[in-house]
């Protein structure tokens, strides 16, 4: 019988503070303005895929994920398989003795620890981890820079989970997308303590997908060219110094503000692009609260496309912000297990909010349907658990 390859890795999530929206070249995936991410501890939130080829599979790609199959047929998903092979082929043709596999059929089995498609960040995971576990299993030399470049033709905001902590992604000038990648801000140990809560609005599927709304945004959104131009390539700067000075009040008041921002252009989209609902204004009506209640920001909200809150915190301020949200919505998935036991609730804030913000409390109440408590954590690793068994099986 003949051989079966494979490699596995795990990929996290990240969380974009300067908000990639914009394409200058959708082919290519190439940005209008550079962004910056936090990634999260995949502890809480991963994609674990299994890359495997071998000449006794049928001779199509395939890609199973959480038991489905696939579609890789897309232009997204060839460009990374055709850069991978490129690669695995200089390899062979620089050493002799190397397997012939850049020519294999691939089979690949992945898997979420969240729900795809929630507005969680799904592609940039999954596609972080297709790249990285193809990689492993060609052996390529590749540096995560080089593989951020390859995610990147995947889904924009991938490039940025290659890597772990703090990330940037170079908008970069050149028309064939070759300076436009990833790089290190800062490593998840510079500044370990940021956590993160996630109140999950709404598990659905979102309306208005990222591709076809960045592009709608960058036709029709007078608004939008002054962000890319000006705001953003300020704003890059001012958080590279926050997240390099571990400067909280200003990391949080930059991601605030790009996050208003980014959806300050979906509104100016015609037609307009709403991913914030109500719940997710009482969420920023509760921050604000929080805020306020300590005298300073010690919390940050931000949302990508869809209406789910991202909230940043220190750890020392885990009472005063996931605190409040421990008591308000107590009964909703996400503090029975360890993590979530561990939060000391804040019934003094929680009492002003119920007295102050009594819609937005309800709102919330009502609308939240998990909440996932996570913080900064590690880029890709790999793993030997793998998906695919040694006959080339899906586990
Ligand atoms: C709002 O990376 O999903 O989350 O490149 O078309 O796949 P494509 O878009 P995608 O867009 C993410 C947009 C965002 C902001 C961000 O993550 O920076």
């Amino acid at each position: 019988m003949s051989e079966i390859y494979r490699a596995s890795t795990t990929a996290p999530v990240n969380i974009a503070v300067i908000k990639y929206w914009g394409k200058r070249d959708p082919k290519l995936n190439l940005p209008t303005n550079s962004s910056l991410s936090v990634t999260l501890s995949q502890n809480d939130l991963r994609t674990h895929t299994t890359a495997s080829c071998s000449s006794s599979y049928p001779a199509e790609d395939s890609l199973l994920l959480n038991g489905k199959p696939q579609d890789v047929s897309g232009a997204r998903t060839q460009a990374c398989f055709r850069e991978l092979r490129a690669l695995r082929k200089e390899v062979e043709a620089r050493d002799s003795k190397a397997s012939k596999l850049a020519d294999l059929p691939l089979k690949i089995v992945s898997e979420n620890n969240f729900p795809t498609a929630a507005g969680l960040a799904s592609s940039a995971a999954g596609f972080a981890a297709l790249v990285r576990a193809i990689a492993n299993l060609y052996e390529l030399p590749a540096d995560p820079t080089e593989l951020s470049r390859i995610a990147r033709q995947g889904s924009g905001s991938a490039c940025r989970s290659l890597f772990g902590g703090y990330v940037g992604w170079e908008q970069g000038s050149s028309a064939d997308g070759s300076d436009s990648k990833a790089f290190e801000v800062a490593p998840a140990s510079h500044w370990p303590n940021m956590r993160a809560v996630i109140l999950v609005v709404s598990a659905a599927k979102k309306d208005v997908s990222s591709t076809s709304g960045m592009q709608t945004t960058v036709a029709t959104s007078s608004l939008f060219a002054s962000r890319a131009s000006e705001t953003v390539p300020r704003r890059m700067k001012e958080m590279q110094d926050a997240i390099k000075n571990k400067d909280f009040e200003t990391f949080a008041k930059v991601t605030m503000m790009d996050s208003n921002s980014f959806h300050a252009t979906c509104l100016d989209t015609y037609p307009p692009i709403f991913y914030l609902n109500d719940v997710s204004r009482a969420a920023i009506k509760m921050v604000e609260q929080i805020n306020t209640a300590a005298g300073k920001i010690i919390a940050a909200y931000t949302f990508d496309a869809g209406p789910n809150a991202v909230i940043y915190y220190l750890e020392e301020n885990e009472k005063a912000v996931a605190g409040v949200f421990k008591t308000l919505l107590a009964d909703k998935d996400g503090w029975s297990g360890e993590r979530g036991a561990a939060v000391e609730g804040n019934y003094e804030v929680a009492e002003k909010a119920n007295s102050e913000a009594e819609v937005a409390v309800g709102l919330l109440k009502e609308g939240v349907s998990r909440v996932i408590l996570t913080g900064v954590g590690e880029g890709p690793v790999r793993t030997e658990e793998a998906l695919i068994d040694e006959k080339g099986e899906p586990v």
